[in-house]
C-alpha cells in the first residue's frame, strides 16, 4: 500500500500498512511481533471470528448510551488504551500524543513503565484519567519511587504486569538486535541510570529485562505493592480461573485478561477464549477487563457479552500514531467507538448494561435444540 491520506482509512487494521511504510524495519517488527511461532498472535484474532451474534430485533435504538464507569471513573466508552512501550519510536510526540487523543476521546490511557515520556510529562498534557503500568524491578527502591511519582502525577490506578518474569522470545527482535534508538530513553528511569537499552547479541530489551526485572515476583508482592500505594491495582496477564481467584484474594481491584498481545508465552489461548472462565472465577467481586486482538467494534461487543467490563487496545494505537500522530490515534478510537455503537444498534442494545451473554453464541455453548422440521 502506498502512503495514503488519513481520510481513506476505513478500519483500524488499515493503519498498520501505512505505519509499516513509514517506520524503520526494526521498529515496525518490534511493534508487530508476537512470540516464537506467533500461533497465539493469529489466534487472538481468529478466535473472535468463531463467536457469533444472536441479535435482538425491533428494539428502539434511536438513543444509544455507550458511557460506563471503570473503577469509578466515567468514560465515554468501554474502550481504553493499553500500555505499549516506547511510543516515540512511532512518532516524535509519542505518549504525549496518545495521552491527548485518549483524553479527547473521553477514555483512559495506560502509560507503560517503558514509555519514552515520563509520568510528569504525560500528566502535563492536561486533564484525563490515566493508569500507570508497572514492571517490578529487582531494586524495590526504583519501584517505590516510580509508584510515588505516578501517584503525584495524578495517575489513578496501577496495572501490574505479571506475565513478564522474562521477556518472551520475539524472533524478529533477536534478528534485528532490537535496541531503543539512542536519541530516546525510557524517561521514567532517566534519573536512575536505567533509561537506556543497550545493543546486545540478543534483543536488547530481552537483556534489559533479564538484568532489571524481578523474576521472583509472586503473590506476596501484590500485597507488598498495596503497602506502598493507595492506588487500586489491576493484575494484568491473568489467563486462568485459578489465578483469577488468587488475584481477588490478594486484594486486586481488577483483573486484565491478557496474553501481552501474544508476545510472551506462545500457545496460550486467545484472550477471548480465556475470558469467560476468569469472569466466572471473579464472581463479580472485581471487574474483569480484556486486551488482545481487538480490532473491531464487534470484538469489543463480544468481550462485553462474555463479561468484560471494558477492553484495552495495544497495536492499533502505535500503528495509528506512527501513521498520522495524534490525529491518527483520535481517528482510531473514534472508529472503534462508532463500530461498537453500530454493533449495539444492530443487536438491539441501548446501553452497555443491555449487552448480555444471550447476545452471542460461542463454540463451547451447548447446541441449541433445533425444531423438528
Ligand atoms: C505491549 N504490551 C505491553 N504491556 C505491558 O504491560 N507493558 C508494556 O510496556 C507493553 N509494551 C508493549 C509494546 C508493544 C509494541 C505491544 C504490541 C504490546 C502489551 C499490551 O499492553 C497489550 O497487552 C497488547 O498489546 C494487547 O494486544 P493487541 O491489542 O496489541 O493485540
Amino acid at each position: 500500500m502506498t502512503s495514503q491520506e488519513m481520510e481513506s482509512i476505513t478500519n483500524v487494521m488499515e493503519f498498520e500498512a501505512v505505519a509499516r511504510e513509514k517506520l524503520p524495519k526494526m521498529v515496525y517488527d518490534y511493534y508487530a511481533s508476537g512470540a516464537e511461532d506467533q500461533w497465539t498472535l493469529h489466534e487472538n484474532r481468529n478466535a473472535f471470528s468463531r463467536i457469533l451474534f444472536r441479535p435482538r430485533i425491533l428494539v428502539d435504538v434511536s438513543n444509544i448510551d455507550m458511557t460506563t464507569t471503570i473503577l469509578g471513573f466515567k468514560v465515554s466508552m468501554p474502550i481504553m488504551v493499553a500500555p505499549t512501550a516506547m511510543q516515540k519510536m512511532a512518532h516524535p510526540a509519542g505518549e504525549l500524543a496518545t495521552a491527548r487523543a485518549a483524553s479527547a476521546a473521553g477514555t483512559i490511557m495506560t502509560l507503560s513503565s517503558w514509555a519514552t515520556s515520563s509520568v510528569e510529562e504525560v500528566a502535563s498534557t492536561g486533564p484525563g484519567t490515566r493508569f500507570f503500568q508497572l514492571y517490578v524491578y529487582r531494586d524495590r527502591n526504583v519501584v517505590r519511587q516510580l509508584v510515588r511519582r505516578a501517584e503525584k502525577a495524578g495517575f489513578k490506578a496501577i496495572a501490574l504486569t505479571v506475565d513478564t518474569p522474562r521477556l518472551g522470545r520475539r524472533e524478529a527482535d533477536i534478528k534485528n538486535r532490537f535496541t531503543l534508538p539512542t536519541h530516546l530513553t525510557l524517561r521514567n528511569f532517566d534519573g536512575l541510570d536505567l533509561g537506556t537499552v543497550d545493543r546486545t547479541n540478543d534483543s536488547g530489551l530481552a537483556t534489559y529485562v533479564a538484568d532489571q526485572v524481578d523474576r521472583s515476583l509472586n503473590w506476596k508482592d501484590v500485597k507488598w505493592l498495596q503497602s506502598i500505594t493507595t492506588l487500586p491495582i489491576l493484575v494484568k496477564g491473568v489467563l486462568t480461573a485459578e489465578d483469577a481467584s488468587l488475584a481477588v484474594q490478594a486484594g486486586a481491584a481488577g483483573i486484565i485478561v491478557s496474553n501481552h498481545g501474544a508476545r510472551q508465552l506462545d500457545y496460550v489461548p486467545a484472550t477471548i477464549m480465556a475470558l469467560e472462565e476468569v469472569v466466572r472465577a471473579a464472581q463479580g467481586r472485581v471487574p474483569v477487563f480484556l486486551d488482545g486482538g481487538i480490532r473491531r467494534g464487534t470484538d469489543v461487543f463480544k468481550a462485553l457479552a462474555l463479561g468484560a467490563s471494558g477492553v484495552f487496545i495495544g497495536r492499533p494505537v502505535v500503528f495509528a500514531l506512527a501513521a498520522y500522530g495524534e490525529a491518527g490515534v483520535r481517528k482510531m478510537l473514534k472508529m472503534l467507538h462508532d463500530e461498537l455503537e453500530l454493533t449495539m444498534a444492530l443487536s438491539g442494545c441501548r446501553s452497555i448494561k443491555e449487552i448480555t451473554r444471550a447476545h452471542i453464541t460461542a463454540p463451547w455453548d451447548a447446541p441449541h435444540v433445533s425444531p423438528r422440521l
